[in-house]
Formats: structure tokens, C-alpha cells, sequence
């Protein structure tokens, strides 16, 4: 088939690449002439696994192509992707103002029958909204669908998840809609749920707000933890064997962050709220996850005792492994905490450090985990990248000030850590220990 993706962000390209590379041709639209010309030399917007060499073959093969001209991907092809960006407004809302203008541009250009598929995430209405723009500038009388078809990449993992995707999520409202997108994903052999375009939309809202909503209930049994002196680890083990809870989504930490789950949320407390519904739970989802942020960083300080002038050696700067994405990154809220109460913070990620460069300017940036150790009074984790998973310990230990790790993703075993010698603190591990004379475990 012949398709176009508008917006060539994290949604956009790998659905364009993956698409292309089951054989269909795509084309790539966005309006940042720089992206597009990067695109075309093989220079990828931002780091995803697998992603380069995905684009690489697509490009190769001619099935994939980039393009700043939204009317050639009109002109090209029947079904057209809107994957622009819906970034956060003052007010929490969703901002649409890149939805819109695609949709008036589709209208403008529209040579004959297109299906225009919403898949950035938006809130529910969107897709009636679209229709009804498409409808309002369209130059003469044609033939149009709108469908709706959310996403549900992760970031670090989109290939595999649009490849494998546990469920396809089809928001149509005539067959012919449904036949075209029925058709497309049928190679992928996924269970496919075909709903109104209102459902499909809250589907994704909906989604992502229980997936924070798991996140932050689990930070709240470890908060727990920590004053009854259990461990939040086991307490997540025996809960998520039970396959109506699952254990996925159960790792306790220093919160959410990440461009999905904060934005989504903010955008479907209002929703709900304009809807007339104060979605209560939602907003304690919130309060949890921005308390799990300023909560690391106090436990910096107090097992620190004193911050100011001290140094922190931070592993991990990414919202999450296998990403440079730093936005609404946990990382940001806790180095900011300490540097705001003195403390000198050295920091290493395997991906984000251009990243880091733009966003925590006064942050050391080191070239790997042992720099960044050399010297600080405590290590603190704050990305569960695989490579930290096991690093020379003595050799940490070594370059430490103290040998105090404070773990924000409980990525090391409490009784090993104390074997080595260091004071650990997890999060939800268990009473906080105290220093011992000598600065060894508790
Ligand atoms: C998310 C959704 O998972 C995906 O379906 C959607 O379409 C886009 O948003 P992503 O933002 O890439 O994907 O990351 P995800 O793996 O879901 O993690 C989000 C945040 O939650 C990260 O900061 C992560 O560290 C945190 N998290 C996740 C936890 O703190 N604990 C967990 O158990 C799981």
C-alpha cells in the first residue's frame, strides 16, 4: 500500500520504518527541513534501537522516502498518518494547534478519496474534530475517512512493540475505513480492536493513565515499606503473580517521567474535567509521582546528612534505559533538588549526555560510571541501564568519598551491596539505614 506518515518524531519514524519495512511504501513528511535532510544522509532525530539500520534498509530499498511537502504525501498515497506532536499547555491540556494544521493542509491538497488516521495521542473528540475540519476546507466535494489508531510504542523498545504489539486499537467508522486498516496490520497478526473513534481515543488515555496510576500505587506501598520495614520488591513479587494485578508496571522508584505518561495524565485529569467528571484518583496519581521525585532527593540529603558541598556521582539520566529522551526525566527534578541545596553533581548516562549537556548545564558530565564515583560521597541511580547492573564494586568503593549507593531503582541486591561494604539504600528496601561508625553498612 501506499502511505504517508506526517511528523517524523518518535511515533512517526518507527511507524514510517516499520511500515516500510513490511513492505509497503512510505512516505515521511515533516516540516523541520533539517530532520528530513538528516534523514536522507541516515541521520536519526534521536537514538531508538534498531531504528538507524530500519531506516537504512527503507531508504535503500526505496520504499521509504522523507519529504517537507505535505501535499507530495498527499498526492502519493491513501492512507495518511498523523503523528505530529500534542505538546503540554499551561493548563495541562493537550495542544492541538499541529493537529489542526495538518488536517486544514490534508484538506487543501486532498486530490481524492484519503483515510487520514489519527495517531498522535489525543483527547477523546479529536477525530470528530479532524473530520470536521477536513470537512471545512476542503476545496470540492470528495470522499474522506478519519480513523483512529493509538499507539503504544515504548520508547527504547518501539520496534519490537509495533512488530509484536499485544493489540491493535482501530478507531472506524465505515468499512471502507476498516477494510484499509484491517488490510495494512493484518501481516502482524495481532488481536485487533475495532471500536468507534471516541473509544479508540480513550482507550490510550486510558491506558497510560493506569499504567502511571500502577506506578504510582506501587511508590505508595514502598513509602510503606520503608516505615514497617518491608521490602517493596517482594511485596511487588507476590502481588503481581496474581494475573488480575500482573507484575508488570510494579517496579517501584524514583517515579514516572518520560514525554507519555506525565503529559497524558495532566491531559486526561483535564478531559475528564471539561467533561464535568473531577477525575480524583488521576490527580492523586500526580501528587504520588511528584512526592516520589522530591522524596529521592530528601533521601539524598539525609543520608548525607549535610548536602551542601558535598558531591553526588549520578548513574543515569534518561527517564528510562535504552533512550537519550530526558524529557520530564526524574533525573531532573532530583539533581535540580540537590544542586538548589549545594551539593556538586557529577553524572554519567550511556545515551543522554548531549542531552544533559542542554538541560543540567552545571551538572559534571563524566565519561563513565567510575569518573563519575571518583571523589562524590555517594553514588545515587537514578536509570536502571543494564550496564550498571554490574560494575567493579571494589573499585567503586575505592573511589568513593563514603561508599554509600543510594539506588533509585532498586537495581542491587540490599544483602550483597552490605557484603561489599557499602551502606544501600533502595527505595521501599526495608528501614533506612543509618551510618555506623566508620561509614561502613548498617
Ligand atoms: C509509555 C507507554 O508504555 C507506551 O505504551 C505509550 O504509548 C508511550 O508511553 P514510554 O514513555 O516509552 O511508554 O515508557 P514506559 O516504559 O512506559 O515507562 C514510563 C515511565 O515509567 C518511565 O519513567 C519508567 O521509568 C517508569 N516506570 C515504568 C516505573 O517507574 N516503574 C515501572 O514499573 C514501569
Amino acid at each position: 500500500m501506499d502511505l504517508s506518515v506526517v511528523g517524523a518524531g518518535h511515533v512517526g519514524l518507527v511507524t514510517g520504518a516499520c511500515f516500510a519495512d513490511l513492505g509497503h511504501r512510505v512516505v515521511m513528511v515533516d516540516n523541520d527541513a533539517k530532520r528530513i535532510a538528516g534523514l536522507k544522509r541516515g541521520v536519526m532525530p534521536y537514538y531508538e534501537p534498531g531504528l538507524e539500520e530500519l531506516v537504512a534498509r527503507g531508504t535503500r530499498e526505496r520504499r521509504l522516502t522523507f519529504t517537507t511537502s505535505l501535499r507530495e504525501g498527499v498526492a502519493s498515497s491513501t492512507i495518511l498518518f498523523i503523528a505530529v506532536g500534542t505538546p503540554q499547555k499551561a493548563t495541562g491540556e493537550a495542544d492541538l494547534a499541529y493537529v489542526e494544521h495538518v488536517a486544514r493542509s490534508i484538506a487543501q491538497c486532498l486530490p481524492a478519496y484519503r483515510l487520514v488516521v489519527e495517531k498522535s495521542t489525543v483527547p477523546v473528540q479529536t477525530g470528530k474534530w479532524i473530520e470536521h475540519t477536513i470537512r471545512t476546507y476542503l476545496r470540492r466535494k470528495l470522499p474522506f475517512d478519519v480513523a483512529s489508531n493509538p499507539e503504544f510504542l515504548r520508547e527504547g523498545t518501539a520496534i519490537q512493540d509495533f512488530m509484536k504489539p499485544d493489540r491493535i486499537v482501530l478507531g472506524v467508522e465505515s468499512k471502507r475505513a476498516k477494510d484499509l486498516l484491517v488490510e495494512l496490520y493484518k501481516p502482524l497478526g495481532a488481536p485487533l480492536v475495532i471500536t468507534d473513534i471516541n473509544s479508540a481515543e480513550l482507550i490510550k488515555h486510558a491506558s497510560n493513565s493506569f499504567l502511571s496510576m500502577k506506578i504510582s500505587f506501587i511508590n505508595a506501598v514502598a513509602q510503606i515499606c520503608e516505615r514497617a520495614g518491608a521490602d517493596v520488591e517482594q511485596v511487588a513479587e507476590g502481588m503481581g503473580l496474581d494475573p488480575r494485578i500482573g507484575r508488570p508496571f510494579l517496579n517501584a522508584g524514583t517515579g514516572f517521567g518520560g514525554f507519555c505518561f506525565p503529559k497524558d495524565l495532566e491531559a486526561f485529569i483535564k478531559i475528564a474535567e471539561q467533561l464535568g467528571y473531577d477525575f480524583e484518583l488521576l490527580r492523586a496519581v500526580r501528587t504520588i509521582n511528584e512526592q516520589q521525585k522530591r522524596g529521592f532527593a530528601a533521601k539524598v540529603q539525609q543520608a548525607l546528612w549535610v548536602v551542601k558541598g558535598k558531591t553526588i556521582g549520578v548513574l543515569g539520566l534518561a527517564f528510562k534505559p535504552n533512550t537519550d529522551d530526558m524529557r520530564y526525566a526524574p533525573a531532573i527534578d532530583v539533581i535540580e533538588a540537590l544542586q538548589a541545596e549545594g551539593a556538586v553533581v557529577k553524572a554519567f548516562d550511556p545515551q543522554a549526555m548531549r542531552e544533559a549537556a542542554r538541560l543540567l548545564p552545571k551538572v559534571k558530565l563524566c565519561k563513565d560510571p567510575y569518573e563519575a564515583a571518583r571523589g562524590a560521597d555517594c553514588l545515587a541511580i537514578l536509570t536502571e541501564w543494564n550496564e550498571f547492573k554490574e560494575l567493579d564494586f571494589k573499585r567503586l568503593k575505592k573511589l568513593l568519598r563514603q561508599p554509600l549507593i543510594i539506588d533509585g531503582r532498586n537495581l542491587y541486591d540490599p544483602a550483597r551491596m552490605k557484603a561489599l561494604g557499602f551502606r544501600y539504600i533502595g527505595v521501599g528496601r526495608g528501614r533506612v539505614p543509618l551510618p555506623m561508625r566508620g561509614g561502613a553498612a548498617d
